[in-house]
């Protein structure tokens, strides 16, 4: 985690930002229109019928620019002028840059597949297992919604991909939505709050936050076929809790397993304060040895590298402070290292300030763009650090996942989304 994700069904935010484009459509005639078609350097050749352009330049400038406690990001998506909420829905595909019509292939989708009415039950630790063909993902921790927390451990959930691919077919057909079989994962020892997740040596870890004082924060392995048994594999540094740990990645060349710790449980007051910087480990399987390999973050969230090892992607949602409100100064960034030969990391750069919300799972295609789950769907950046495209949903997407080739998964809490399009997964570490 975490974030409470932008809600979309309040109406009273929505209209507000409806009612601001409004106004800025209405007071005057001379802004332009936006044309899908338009024929910028940054528009494709065409256009799947799924998708739009945006374009940027029609909305450099407005005639009306709220001041932040109107507008600021998290209280809705930003509806640029002559497009509606709806509008936006309706072709969901949104191209900001050509590069975008690459990854979405000629006919991309995107099919709700699962639906809940309040528990936010899809929320992050997106994790594919080709073996079986499943999809595993977890409940939010620290969700009033949830009851989650501190009196009870958020629960894993899988799907069969199969099942998604054929509510995805009769949606293409034009059939409605169809809501998929979600299951229950008893972990066994339960892996308590588990908020982040990745394949690893054919099994998956999980990073789980702790509960109160006493169950600390740790990595959990855990099998991914029944009995789904578990070992934890670390629990502490040096003889210290850690925080609350949130998300991890196995690096493709050393495949040694990185991960954030930061602050969220105790922001969402399930875990004590802190006890640690907020920073991120590497972990060597072989040795044990754990070690620091980047700092000075507010809150580190969601890590992963690019498909040949050489960066290190680590999202900041530093001004998601959840119950402490938010502050709008500090990071909704992507911060880009170098990973050398060692291990270590080195030259931090900001690759993207997400424009909705903060940006929190992160993953490469197999190209190396970069997708992170934001305030109103999953944004796409890439390798230069140029927002190409957005999967847009209207609402927060904490985190989502490849699934091998052509297909995703989003997660975006009371809802659960399957996307067909052509980019393909960086490998996942059980194949390598
Ligand atoms: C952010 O915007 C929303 C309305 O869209 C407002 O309710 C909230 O107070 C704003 N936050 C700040 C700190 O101004
Ligand atoms: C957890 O239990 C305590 C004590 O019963 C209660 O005060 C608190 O509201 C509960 N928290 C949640 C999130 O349910
Ligand atoms: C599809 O959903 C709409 C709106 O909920 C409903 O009116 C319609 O009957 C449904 N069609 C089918 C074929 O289920
Ligand atoms: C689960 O149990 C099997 C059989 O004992 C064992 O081989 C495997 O390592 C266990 N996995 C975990 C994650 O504990
Ligand atoms: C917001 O964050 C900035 C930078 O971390 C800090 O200087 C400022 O005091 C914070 N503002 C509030 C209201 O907490």
């Amino acid at each position: 985690m975490a974030f409470s994700p932008n809600p979309r069904r309040p109406e009273l935010l929505f209209n507000n930002t409806l009612r601001s484009c409004a106004l800025l459509l209405g007071a005057s005639g001379l802004l332009p229109m936006v044309n899908a078609a338009a024929t910028k350097n940054s528009a494709p050749a065409t256009i799947p019928s799924q998708a739009q352009f945006i374009d940027q330049k029609a909305f450099n400038v407005l005639a009306y620019v709220p001041p932040p406690a109107e507008f600021n990001g998290t209280s809705g998506p930003f509806v640029p002028p002559g497009y509606t909420l709806d509008s936006l829905l309706e072709k969901p595909f949104h191209i900001y840059d050509k590069e975008f019509a690459t990854v979405l292939g000629t006919n991309p989708s995107l099919t709700l597949v699962g639906k809940t009415e309040k528990d936010p039950v899809f929320h992050e630790a997106v994790v594919w297992t080709p073996e079986t063909d499943e999809v595993f993902f977890v409940q939010n921790a620290g969700s009033p919604d949830a009851g989650t927390g501190l009196n009870k451990s958020a629960i894993i959930l899988k799907i069969s991909l199969a099942d998604a691919a054929v509510a995805s077919a009769a949606k293409i057909a034009g059939r409605n939505d169809t809501l998929v079989t979600v299951t229950t994962v008893n972990s066994t020892p339960a892996v308590i709050n588990p908020n982040g997740a990745t394949n690893f040596r054919g099994q998956i870890v999980y990073a789980g936050e702790g509960q109160g004082d006493k169950i600390t924060s740790a990595l959990y392995l855990m099998n991914p076929k029944a009995p789904y048994n578990t070992t934890v594999l670390v629990n502490n540094y040096f003889g210290r809790q850690f925080s609350s740990l949130n998300d991890l990645a196995v690096h493709p060349v050393s495949r040694d397993l990185y991960f954030t710790d930061t602050l969220y449980g105790y922001l969402q007051d399930f875990r004590p304060a802190p006890g640690l910087r907020n920073q991120v480990y590497r972990w060597v399987e072989e040795t044990g040895a754990l070690t620091v390999v980047a700092d000075d973050f507010v809150l580190p969230n969601g890590i992963t590298f690019s498909p040949d090892g050489k960066y290190a992607y680590v999202t900041d949602s530093g001004m998601q402070r959840v119950l402490q409100g938010k502050n709008y100064s500090d990071p909704a960034s992507i911060y880009r290292y170098d990973v050398k030969k060692d291990g270590t990391f080195d030259n931090r750069k900001t690759f993207a300030y997400a424009d909705s919300s903060v940006p929190d799972g992160v993953h490469c295609d197999a190209k190396g763009n970069v997708y992170a789950g934001c305030g109103d769907g999953v944004h796409v950046w890439n390798p230069s650090g140029t927002l190409i495209g957005k999967i847009f949903l209207g609402t927060g997407a904490a985190n989502f996942q490849f699934a091998g080739k052509g297909r995703m998964v989003i997660c975006a809490e009371t809802e659960l989304y399957y996307v067909t399009l052509a980019a393909e997964g960086a490998i996942v570490e059980s194949e390598m």
